[in-house]
């Protein structure tokens, strides 16, 4: 009998496609908001699924394995996997993989420089200015912002993210310090990144700081009001890894009262809400979660995943196996 697989909203074509060639049948949420848990989970039970290919946005626990035991396999359509309970999902044999594309560290490094540069040189602002009619020709002290050219950028993580961004910042004349549980030595190599032992040391002596932190219970509010104080007063900070990594009303009150000069943030620590107070400030530009959101990188997303459950019904170990 054909395997029947549940995508939980829709994805790129190609990767559906991939699956439909090799027999599947496919079902793919159709409306364009994230479906409820309990949504999900009347879904999955009545279908008699044998995969599903799920997004960061779904919560996969208990309530979903117990509803849905014909389900084998899920597949995140995503490099994190924070919302799924992976311990759980380790004890009764339900096997996980994530999707990370081989593009997608370049293209969140990628993001994480033109944010860096956004708040470096205020295009946000200044479009809005002018698009508010406020232009009233060239004046000298019009929008000015900081040079990055022989600034530091500060990582906290260091894997494939983080080294692409140490990359991209030397090539336009950064500094680059850095932190992780372990040293990177390719980065040290390509990008005259120099190791220190703590996050208060990269917070402290950098000019930019970005975050490239799975969100773990170590990383949660790794960035807290204490640490925020340690960053300098022109400090920009950066996360485009998981909103809970800051918390967010520290980094209000940072930003309200100058602490730092301002902060880009793709990820929110309730996300898809947005606090008001972050909202009403202007030190800080707030985008949705699209840090990796290049067409190269959704479609090969899109056929990773595929590739994951094509592989495992054919008794093959998937790639990407996270359970
Ligand atoms: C996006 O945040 C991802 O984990 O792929």
């Amino acid at each position: 009998m054909n395997k029947k697989v549940f995508i939980t909203r829709k994805i790129p074509a190609i990767g559906i496609q991939k699956l439909l060639d090799k027999g599947y049948v496919v079902d793919v949420y159709e409306k364009s908001e994230i479906p409820s848990q309990d949504e999900l989970i009347s879904i999955l039970a009545s279908g008699n699924y044998d995969a599903a290919l799920c997004l960061l946005t779904d919560k996969i626990d208990a309530r979903i394995f117990d509803a849905a035991p014909s389900v084998k396999l899920y597949v995140n359509y995503a490099t994190g996997f924070d919302n799924i309970d992976i311990a759980l999902a380790k004890e009764r044999g339900i096997i996980v993989a994530n999707a990370p594309s081989e593009f997608s560290s370049e293209a969140v490094a990628e993001y994480t420089i033109a944010l860096m540069l956004s708040l470096t040189t205020r295009i946000v602002e200044a479009d809005k200015f002018v698009r508010e009619g406020k232009y009233a020709g060239w004046a000298p002290m019009n929008f000015i912002g900081m040079g990055i050219f022989g600034k530091t950028l500060g990582l906290i993580g260091a894997g494939r993210i983080g080294m692409h961004t140490a990359r991209c910042a030397a090539g336009l004349g950064m500094k680059v310090l850095y932190t992780d549980v372990h040293k990177n030595e390719q980065m040290e190599k390509e990008s005259g990144a120099i190791f220190v032992d703590t996050s208060e040391e990269v917070l402290q002596k950098s000019d930019v700081v970005s975050l490239h932190v799975p969100l773990l219970p170590s990383t949660t509010h790794l960035i807290n009001e204490t640490r925020l104080r340690l960053m300098k007063p022109t400090g920009f900070l950066i996360n485009t890894s998981r909103g809970p990594v800051i918390d967010e009303k520290a980094l209000e009150k940072a930003l309200r009262e100058k602490i730092i000069a301002g902060a880009a943030l793709d990820v929110f620590e309730f996300e898809p809400h947005v606090s008001e107070g972050l909202m009403e400030l202007q030190n800080v530009i707030l985008t949705p979660h699209i840090a990796s959101a290049s067409v190269e990188v959704r479609n090969d997303m899109a056929e990773v995943a595929s590739q994951s459950i094509i592989d495992f019904f054919e008794g093959k170990t998937p790639k990407n196996i996270v359970s």
